[in-house]
């Protein structure tokens, strides 16, 4: 009988992705994957530690694991992504939950075959952790979640060191993927029927740096945007310190390239974004905004923004609203900030008190959902190709999928539309979705 295995995924794409590859390593050596805990032999979970609620959402779930293990020992249990690349934390993991039989990181996912050999074969604990990586990508098969769109890594890695977050300490130090082996896989996609592929990466727009030819970011896009059988390239996150006029250009010029980005702001204070580490300034960000709408009308934009980072006076927090009130995004990401180890702001003595956070983060949805709500009302009306990516959670008779704009759609249609593209007329807006009917 083929043994079972379990997967919980936290966090970003990034360990989504990963979770993909993990599965198709074990794929590869016979499992087979289970959504019932009490069924698998192996349970994984794949962690994150980018804020303090990620990190308590794995105590929880260890905590809950804790019978399942005591009632069959034979059961392996591990832990792996980015908590574990943090050796304070992980040694005090091992100590309060000893019943952890595997641990392994975000740079040695790729052995797993072999340490799941070693530990069946030699009864003991293993610990395979590595700060950094070469390679990890190209040797190892993936289970993809969906068959009409899927994630493609090109760059692995930090080198911005924001200084609230953890990922440069979990990740590594940023490293591109080969620009022939990103375009063979996208062209193998395509050519498989995938109508959409997400080019993976801290800092997209970084990519080449590290690279000898000088071929960056932009030349990418462009060298995707003609392999014939792809129908949409999407790509995140972007770092607003990369934007520059060839990424603009490449952006417009590419018809696959959806005219959709994702530009983490954090802040809209000058002197918190340069207690960040941010390396621009709100005017900048400002600039970059207005280029790129003077020059592709229709862009969606999307952000990132955090509340309460340590010395954020109520000077600076109006500047995040007066920010978001001109640039009226089309979605954003909130987040009170959270100390994290290791880094820079977590050691500073001007944390903002809880309750402070949370009036500003009150203050802060009620500015960004009115935003989010008008601009979707704009859509009322406009015909918008939408890749169909499932049956609505909620209605079964509605299809879900996405516009150019990575805006959520629901309609009615039949399961035959699900992985295509097709034609709907937008009826309705809300502040999280759109509906709309089939043409
Ligand atoms: N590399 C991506 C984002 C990775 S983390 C980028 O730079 O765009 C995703 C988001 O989590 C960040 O953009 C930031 O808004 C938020 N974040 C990171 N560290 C945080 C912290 N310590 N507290 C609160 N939010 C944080
Ligand atoms: Fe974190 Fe900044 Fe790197 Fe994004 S760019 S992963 S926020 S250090
Ligand atoms: Fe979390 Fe690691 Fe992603 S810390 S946000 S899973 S890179």
């Amino acid at each position: 009988m083929n043994k079972q295995y379990y997967i919980e995924t936290f966090g970003c794409q990034m360990n989504e992705y990963d979770s993909e590859k993990i599965s198709g390593l074990l794929n590869s050596q016979g499992y087979l994957e289970t959504t019932d805990k009490e069924e698998a032999d192996l349970v994984i979970f794949n962690t994150c530690l980018i804020r303090e609620n990620a990190e308590n959402k794995l105590y929880g779930k260890l905590g809950a694991v804790k019978k399942l293990k005591l009632d069959h020992p034979e059961k392996i249990i591990a832990v792996c992504g980015c908590i574990p690349q943090n050796q304070e934390i992980r040694e005090n993991i091992l100590k309060r939950y000893p019943f952890i039989d595997l641990v392994f990181g975000t740079n040695t996912y790729d052995q797993l075959p072999e340490l799941l050999y070693d530990l069946t074969r030699n009864k003991r604990k293993i610990i395979a952790i590595a700060e950094n990586s070469t390679n990890l990508e190209e040797a190892v098969p993936k289970t993809r979640k969906f068959s009409h769109k899927a994630f493609v890594n090109i760059m692995y890695g930090c080198n911005n060191f924001c200084s609230y977050c953890v990922v440069p300490f979990t990740r590594g130090r940023e490293r591109s993927r080969s620009t022939s082996d990103i375009v063979n896989e996208v062209r193998a996609l395509a050519q498989n029927g995938y109508q959409e592929v997400t080019l993976l990466g801290q800092n997209v727009n970084s990519y080449g740096n590290d690279l000898p030819n000088n071929y960056y970011f932009p030349d990418l896009l462009r060298e995707l945007n003609n392999i014939e059988e792809i129908g949409r390239i999407r790509f995140i996150s972007s770092h607003p310190k990369d934007v520059n006029q060839d990424f603009i250009e490449a952006i417009k010029t590419s018809d696959k390239v959806c005219n959709q980005l994702h530009l983490p702001v954090q802040s809209g204070s000058t002197k918190v974004l340069k207690e960040m580490n941010r390396k621009y300034t709100k005017r900048q960000y400002l600039d970059f905004i207005s280029d790129l709408r003077r020059n592709i009308p229709d862009i969606s934009i999307s952000t990132d923004v955090i509340v309460g980072f340590p010395g954020e006076t109520n000077d600076d927090f109006d500047e995040t609203i007066d920010l978001i009130k001109k640039v009226r995004f089309d979605s954003a990401f909130t987040f009170l900030y959270s100390i994290r180890p290791g880094t820079s702001a977590g050691k500073r003595e001007d944390q903002i008190p809880e309750h402070v956070k949370q009036q500003r983060f009150e203050r802060l949805l009620s500015t960004l959902y009115p935003i989010f709500e008008e601009k979707n009302l704009q859509h009322v009306g406009e015909e918008h190709i939408v890749l169909v990516d499932d049956i609505s959670k909620n209605k079964s008779e509605y299809l879900t999928g996405r516009t150019e704009g990575n805006k959520l759609v629901h309609f009615k249609g039949s399961k035959q539309l699900i992985g295509k593209l097709a034609p709907v007329r937008i009826t309705h807006a809300k502040t999280w979705y759109m509906e709309g009917i089939l043409i």
